[in-house]
């Protein structure tokens, strides 16, 4: 079988807006994503994307659960196909238990060596080759000083193919290590190895114990592509590095300033503001995410300040506010980003601008009062409208009071408005939840053709209770540890249907385990079906989450309850105990009368 450990790292690294958007149109709803279901034929969105907890359901056909589950259906293969497929798309190896398949090749050490041989060529090369001259001048007038270009340790990639496969083939490395490593292409005519920066300036990247991973490199004019960035290598993830983190880390402990590019960070190091990072030639992931959570408690993202920008800021947002870290958005003036922003104003402007860098509900409240005019009547509806929407979503009463009397500053309209359209929001979702929550009792307890689990027609107050036990199961782990405890009184026998059975023993066996709980580990023992049947129970019932613990405790009651019935067919026996009670009796009395008379 596969690792677990592998298991989830295939699924943290499979994006799952990527993967699912890959196979359908998902349009952004709120915090979630929509499109057609690729499973049955519809005409209007049910099938929903959660990426908050990397899921998916479609509330027109019962279709759900994660990544592997989506690529099980979508590509009609089982789990473990399904989990090769996404290991192969996601970059991850699967070991292989009998071969050392997974072990040839060149191993990390080896990559990092030659990378550091690289790196010194390429250092080097810049300070001393009188071919590098166009190099030092491009450095130059991006105002790097020499002590800049030593600290990075930067460097310039000759204009030849063969310069630095030569000099690595002198340092011992093989073309196969070169190859692998991504400082070489492999030629399509002959196989050989080929130099794979050419002409550009050299950025490599250091992980936090300094070992030299990867090179970003960039031209030195308006040509395409800008950046050549290392791929992922035995010694490199770029979902997983951040450029400056190891110079960083250092000066994070309160603040970090996430940028999208290697010159703006430069440039921050330069003029002293030493905790700046950037990610390499993609957008922030969940492992960024988690990894700048070891090191800070707060995050400025300075991303620039042009569309795209903004875009990418909002995705950071999303992603950082997972893990827990306070996000702040620097708001960009005067400058399209933080490179161009210091030349021009200097770091303590700098300073300032990060002193005032708005919280998420701030960003995106400008974002939605910069789209409309809220001198014209019907705009500043439409405005509002959108405003208290985002209100909406917050769960702590205290923030939902403040961004309301924030959003009346801006709005002028007043707090008490404001306030009445929020709340109806909120209960118009609690109500459309719970709606949503009997509509699917009712659709079971019709469900006499339900294949995915048969037993539930049986008794349809059981089901439903199993299913909310199940479901609130999967939210809180709590409730998991409460029952492994005993703490809660529940156990495999308290469940009618099979499907709930299994389910209770998978989940309390996997939450027993090692690693605890994963959704992912399910996979192995239950069909697609099943899964997608699962996460319903699941994804009803997030919105439970405020007052979980009473329907918990009742749901639990129903459970107990039934299983009594079922056990004791208590009521017949004890109607033959009581009358043969009641016979004796009347027989003793009669006695007695008899031998009174
Ligand atoms: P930018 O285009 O904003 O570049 O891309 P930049 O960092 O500001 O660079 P300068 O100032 O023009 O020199 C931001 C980041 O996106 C990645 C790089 O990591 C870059 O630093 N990128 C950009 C690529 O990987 N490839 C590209 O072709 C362009
Ligand atoms: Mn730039």
């Amino acid at each position: 079988m596969i690792p677990r450990e592998v298991i989830e790292e295939i699924v943290r690294r499979s994006d799952i807006e990527q993967t699912i958007g890959s196979y359908v149109t998902l349009k952004r709803a709120g915090s979630n994503m929509v499109g057609l279901c690729p499973f049955h034929s519809e005409k209007s969105p049910s099938f929903t994307v959660f990426p908050g907890t990397d899921s998916f359901y479609c509330f027109g056909c019962g279709a759900g659960g994660d990544v592997i589950t989506f690529i099980m259906k979508a590509e009609n293969i089982d789990y473990v196909a399904a989990l090769e497929l996404l290991a192969k798309r996601c970059g991850v190896a699967i070991p292989q238990d009998n071969s050392s398949e997974y072990r040839k090749g060149p191993t990390r050490e080896r990559i990092r060596e030659m990378n550091v041989a690289a790196a010194r060529f390429f250092h080097n090369y810049l300070l001393n080759a009188p071919d590098a001259a166009q190099a030092r001048g491009y450095f130059a007038s991006r105002k790097l000083t020499g002590a800049t270009i030593k600290h990075f340790y930067l460097g310039y990639a000759p204009n030849d193919f063969g310069k630095l496969t030569n000099y690595l083939k002198t340092k011992g490395f093989t073309e196969e290590e070169m190859i692998t490593g991504f400082l070489c292409g492999k030629s399509s005519k002959n196989g050989a190895a080929y130099d794979y920066f050419r002409n550009r300036v050299i950025f490599p990247i250091v992980d936090t114990s300094k070992n030299i991973v990867g090179f970003g490199g960039r031209v030195m004019d308006d040509s395409k592509p800008k950046y050549l960035n290392t791929s992922d290598t035995p010694a490199f993830k770029k979902s997983h590095n951040l450029f400056a983190l190891n110079y960083a880390k250092d000066y994070c402990a309160d603040e970090l300033i996430l940028c999208e590019g290697y010159m703006d960070v430069i440039a921050l190091h330069q003029a002293g503001i030493q905790n700046a990072v950037a990610t390499l030639g993609t957008a922030i992931t969940e492992d960024h995410a988690r990894i700048i959570a070891k090191y800070t408690k707060k995050v400025i993202v300075s991303y620039d300040s042009d569309e795209a920008g903004v875009n990418a800021a909002n995705k950071a947002m999303r992603i950082l506010a997972k893990v827990g870290v306070e996000v702040r958005i620097l708001k960009m003036k005067g400058a399209k980003d933080p490179d161009e922003f210091i030349k021009k104003f200097g770091a303590a402007a700098f300073r300032n601008l990060v002193g005032e860098s708005r919280t998420g509900f701030e960003f995106k409240l400008e974002a939605i009062t910069a789209k409309y005019n809220l001198e014209d009547t019907s705009q500043k509806v439409r405005a509002s409208a959108e405003i208290v929407g985002i209100i909406a979503d917050y769960h702590s009463g205290v923030e939902r009071e403040l961004y309301i009397a924030r959003a009346a500053e801006v709005t002028k309209i007043p707090q008490a408005a404001l306030r009445e359209d929020v709340e109806r929001i909120r209960k118009a979702r609690i109500r459309e939840q719970q709606k949503e929550v009997t509509r699917e009792a009712h659709a079971s307890i019709r469900s006499l053709g339900d294949k995915v689990n048969p037993d539930a027609a049986q008794n349809s107050r059981v089901a439903f209770a199993e299913e909310t036990v199940l479901g609130l199961m999967l939210i809180f782990p709590e409730y998991r540890d409460r029952i492994a405890s005993e703490d809660i009184r529940l156990e495999e026998n308290d469940f009618l249907t099979s499907l709930g059975k299994r389910a209770f023993s998978a989940i309390m066996r996997l939450h027993g385990s090692e690693g605890g709980f994963a959704f992912a580990l399910l996979g192995e023992e239950f069909t697609p079906d099943e899964i997608g049947r699962i996460r319903s129970w699941e994804i009803k019932r997030r919105a439970l989450s405020e007052n979980g613990t009473g329907v918990f405790a009742g749901a639990i009651n129903v459970l107990h309850e039934e299983r009594m019935k079922r056990e004791k067919p208590a009521d017949s026996i004890s109607l033959a105990d009581a009358l043969a009670q009641k016979r004796r009796e009347l027989e003793e009395a009669r006695k007695k009368r008899f031998e009174e008379n």
